[in-house]
């Protein structure tokens, strides 16, 4: 399954996508988890230490490499280099592994924004295309808000977006945009989950405002969660409640994907 992870900042992407992962991983099927946040920090809600997320070298980062695979050289905004460059051994020569889990980190495209041709955009653009049509394991993926990473060509392999909202009305709001977006991008299966529920009218509040997504389920609000984030700790490894809500929604994900 192929399950791309959006919604408001700071709503608890990081946290699902991390949870999601180690629930799909420990079910036996091999997962690729890809951190297309530019602000990244997925590494820790899998589980890595600080150590090896330390380690790993963003994809967009690596410009002798990018240079090599596209045949730019530096700073060539608007030059002229390979517009299909090689990018199929990148998640195995460049992730992070452990047990059937690898993190792939994608990195920032430099000034100039998703809609540039510059090399490293034109990489990212083909690697993740590539991951999401290509690759056979399930792929779990923690955007950004906005969907500009990704072009037609990528999202025909998403099976599933997964908006995390709060009870708030803005974090809704993103919600139904992201939707569009995502109908314009030829998505149809786009799914809620709520995230930090206090109250049983929180849960009310959001699905009378959905306007038809449907949801696959809600997470509470717990305090160790936002201790698991200061300690740089794994959800799935400290807190069982969660886990046991994000195998419900993968569950439901599953029926639904399984009827459409
Ligand atoms: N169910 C929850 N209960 C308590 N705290 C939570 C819960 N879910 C997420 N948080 C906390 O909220 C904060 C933001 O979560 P997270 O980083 O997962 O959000 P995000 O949407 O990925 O944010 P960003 O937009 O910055 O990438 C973190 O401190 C996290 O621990
Ligand atoms: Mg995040």
């Amino acid at each position: 399954m192929k399950i791309a992870i959006s919604g408001k900042g700071g709503v608890g992407k990081t946290t699902l996508a991390g949870t999601l992962a180690r629930v799909i991983a420990a079910t036996g099927h091999k997962v690729l988890a890809i951190d297309a946040d530019p602000d990244a920090n997925l590494g820790s809600a899998l589980g890595f230490s600080l150590e090896e997320v330390e380690k790993v070298t963003p994809v967009a980062e690596m410009t002798d490499f990018i240079q090599e695979r596209t045949g730019s050289t530096k700073g060539s905004y608007g030059g002229t280099f390979k517009l299909n460059p090689k990018v199929d051994d990148i998640p195995e020569r460049f992730s992070l592994n452990r047990d059937n889990l690898k993190l792939l980190v994608m990195g920032t495209i430099p000034e100039g924004g998703g809609g540039c041709y510059c090399p490293e955009s034109v990489i990212l653009k083909f690697l993740l295309r590539h991951i999401l049509i290509q690759r056979d394991e399930s792929i779990i993926l923690d955007m950004e808000a906005g969907l500009e990473h990704l072009g037609r060509g990528a999202t025909r392999g998403i099976d599933a977006f997964i908006v995390v909202v709060e009870p708030g009305s803005r974090s809704l709001k993103t919600a139904r945009q992201i939707k569009k977006l995502a109908a314009d991008l030829g998505v149809n299966q786009v799914y809620v989950v709520g995230n930090k529920i206090t109250a049983a009218n929180d849960k009310e509040f959001i699905t009378e405002n959905l306007e038809g997504l449907k949801i696959l389920g809600f997470l509470d609000y717990d305090q160790e969660i936002v201790t698991a984030d200061r300690n740089d700790q794994a959800p799935f490894e400290i807190n069982q409640k969660m886990v046991e809500g994000v195998k419900t929604i993968y569950a439901n994900l599953q029926k639904e994907l399984s009827v459409t």
